[in-house]
C-alpha cells in the first residue's frame, strides 16, 4: 500500500464508512465540472473536518479564504451554530456564481454572504470597519498571500478563535531546498508567520487521500 491510487481507494472507503451518500456535495461537484472550474475542492473527509470542526467550537461566525464553487463553504455552514454565518471571500465572479447556486441548491443560501473581490482588499474593509471577531477561518485561496491573510485573520480574532490554513505541504514541496515556486515560498512564509507570531499555538498535520499528499495547519489564538 503505498501509491496515490491507494490513499484514493482508503479515502473513498473512509468516505463510505463515515460519511454516506450526499446529494447536495455531488451536485456541486458536478456543477463545478460541466463550468469548468478546476477540481481543488477540499476532500469529503476534510469537508467533514470543517462541519465538525465548527460544531465543534459552536462557531457562529466563521470566515472562508476561497471559496471557488463552494464544496467547503457548504460543509462549514452545516456545522454552524443555530443562527450562525460563513462568510466567504472570492476573487473570481465566475466562481462566486456557480458557489451561490451550490451554496442555495445544499439549502444553505440563508447561513452564507459570498463577497466578491480580492480576498486582501476585503479583509481591509473589515478590519477598518471594526467587524466581530471570527470563530474559525479556512484559509485556501492563493497560497503566495497566505502570510498576508494570517496577518489579517489575527486582527479578526479573539482568545480561541482557530485558524485552518490549507494546502502547506503540497507533495513535500515545501522542504525542497530547489523548490521556489511563489506558492511553495508563500507556503513557507505561512509557516514562519505562525512560528513567529506569540499569540498563536499550532501544528501541521500532513494528509494522503484522494487530492494526494498535502497538509494543512490548525492554529489557536491564544
Ligand atoms: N475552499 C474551496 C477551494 C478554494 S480553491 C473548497 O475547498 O471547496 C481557491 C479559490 O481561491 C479559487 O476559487 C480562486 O479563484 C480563489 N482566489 C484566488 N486568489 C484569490 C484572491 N486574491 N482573493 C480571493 N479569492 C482568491
Ligand atoms: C490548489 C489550491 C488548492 O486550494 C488546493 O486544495 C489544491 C491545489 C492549487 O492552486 O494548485
Ligand atoms: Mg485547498
Amino acid at each position: 500500500m503505498a501509491s496515490s491510487d491507494d490513499w484514493a481507494a482508503v479515502d473513498d472507503w473512509l468516505a463510505g464508512q463515515h460519511l454516506g451518500k450526499d446529494d447536495a456535495l455531488d451536485a456541486a461537484l458536478a456543477a463545478n465540472a460541466a463550468a469548468g472550474l478546476p477540481h481543488i475542492d477540499v476532500s469529503a473527509t476534510h469537508g467533514r473536518l470543517l462541519q465538525l470542526l465548527a460544531l465543534s467550537l459552536g462557531a457562529r461566525r466563521v470566515l472562508e479564504i476561497g471559496t471557488l464553487g463552494g464544496f467547503s463553504t457548504i460543509c462549514l455552514a452545516r456545522g454552524l451554530a443555530e443562527d450562525g454565518r460563513v462568510v466567504t471571500l472570492e476573487i473570481d465572479p465566475k466562481h462566486a456564481r456557480i458557489a451561490a447556486e451550490n451554496i442555495a441548491r445544499a439549502g444553505q443560501a440563508g447561513k452564507v454572504e459570498i463577497r466578491q473581490g480580492p480576498a486582501l482588499e476585503t479583509l481591509e474593509a473589515m478590519i477598518a470597519a471594526g467587524e466581530a471577531p471570527f470563530d474559525l477561518f479556512f484559509i485556501d485561496a492563493d497560497k503566495e498571500n497566505n502570510a498576508n491573510y494570517l496577518k489579517a485573520a489575527l486582527s479578526l480574532s479573539r482568545k480561541g478563535t482557530v485558524i485552518v490554513v490549507d494546502n502547506v505541504v503540497r507533495d513535500g514541496g515545501v522542504i525542497d531546498p530547489d523548490n521556489h515556486e511563489p506558492m511553495i515560498e508563500g507556503t513557507r512564509r505561512a509557516h514562519a508567520f505562525v512560528r513567529d507570531e506569540p499569540r498563536l499555538l499550532s501544528t501541521a498535520v500532513q494528509t494522503v487521500g484522494s487530492k494526494g499528499w498535502d497538509g494543512f495547519i490548525c492554529a489557536v489564538v491564544a
